[in-house]
C-alpha cells in the first residue's frame, strides 16, 4: 500500500536524517528536496551566473539535470554527470541558496521535478520546507520538526565538522538563524507549518527516538486505511 510523507521544518531540525531511516523503514524512496535547490545554486556559482537574476536562474533550473544514486544509507547527487554531493554541503552553498529559493518562478521549475520524483507506486518520503503545504498537499501523513535554534546549529556544526568543513558553532548558528529568517519571510511558498501537519520537537530526542515517532505515525496511518478498506 503506497504512502506519501511530508517532512517539514528548520535546517538542523533533523529532517533529512529521520527522513532517511523512515523511508528505509517503510521500504520507499526518499527524496531530499533541500539537495535540488543546493544543486541549483552550485551550478549558477559555477556558471559565474549572478545569483539576483532571476531569469538565469530560471533557464537553469529548466535544465537541471539532477540525479539522486543511492549509496547505502545515503544517496549521492549528480549533476550533468559530475557528482556534486559534498559540494553542496560547503558553507557557501547553505549560506546562499536561500536566496535563490526566493524566486517564484525558480520554485515552479523546481516543482516539475520534485512532482516526477514523488511519483514512485511504492510512495514518498520527502522533506523540505514547503512539502506539506505545496508539493504535496494531499501527503497521508505530515510531520513539521523543530528544535530550538542552540540544539539545531549544535547539530548541524557536528554534521559539518564530520564532513570535513573548518566550521565554528557561533557561526553556524548565526547562518542558521539568517536562513531560517529568509525561509520564513520570502514570499512564495515560505516555510510554514501545514495546517493538517503534526508539529515534533526534537530538542530532547535522539534520531531513533524521533524517527521511531514519525514511523509510528506512519504505520497508524497505513492501518487505519486497511481497516477503512476492509470494513
Ligand atoms: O534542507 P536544506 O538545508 O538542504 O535546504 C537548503 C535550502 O533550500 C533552504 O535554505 C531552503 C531551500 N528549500 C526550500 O526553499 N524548499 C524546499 N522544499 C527545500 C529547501
Amino acid at each position: 500500500m503506497t504512502i506519501k510523507v511530508a517532512i517539514d521544518g528548520p535546517a538542523g531540525a533533523g529532517k533529512s536524517t529521520i527522513a532517511k531511516h523512515v523511508a528505509k523503514q517503510l521500504g520507499i524512496p526518499y527524496v531530499d528536496t533541500g539537495a535540488i535547490y543546493r544543486s541549483l545554486a552550485w551550478q549558477a556559482i559555477n556558471a559565474n551566473t549572478p545569483l539576483d537574476d532571476e531569469n538565469s536562474l530560471v533557464q537553469l533550473a529548466e535544465s537541471l539535470d539532477i540525479l539522486f544514486i543511492p549509496d547505502g544509507d545515503s544517496q549521492r547527487v549528480i549533476v550533468r554527470g559530475i557528482d556534486i554531493t559534498h559540494a553542496i554541503r560547503e558553507p557557501e552553498i547553505s549560506n546562499k541558496v536561500s536566496l535563490v529559493a526566493t524566486y517564484p518562478q525558480v520554485r515552479k521549475e523546481l516543482l516539475t521535478i520534485q512532482t516526477t520524483l514523488s511519483q514512485s507506486a511504492l510512495g514518498v518520503v520527502m522533506d523540505g520546507r514547503d512539502i506539506g503545504t505545496s508539493i504535496l498537499p494531499d501527503a497521508d501523513v505530515k510531520i513539521f520538526l523543530t528544535a530550538t535554534v542552540e540544539v539545531r546549529a549544535r547539530r548541524r556544526f557536528e554534521e559539518m565538522k564530520r564532513q570535513g568543513f573548518d566550521v565554528e558553532l557561533e557561526k553556524v548558528l548565526l547562518e542558521l538563524e539568517a536562513r531560517d529568517q529568509a525561509d520564513k519571510q520570502r514570499k512564495a511558498s515560505p516555510l510554514r507549518m501545514a495546517d493538517d501537519a503534526v508539529a515534533l520537537d526534537t530538542s530532547l530526542l535522539t534520531i531513533e527516538e524521533a524517527s521511531a515517532m514519525v514511523a509510528a505515525l506512519c504505520e497508524v496511518r497505513l492501518r487505519t486505511r486497511r481497516y477503512n478498506k476492509f470494513i
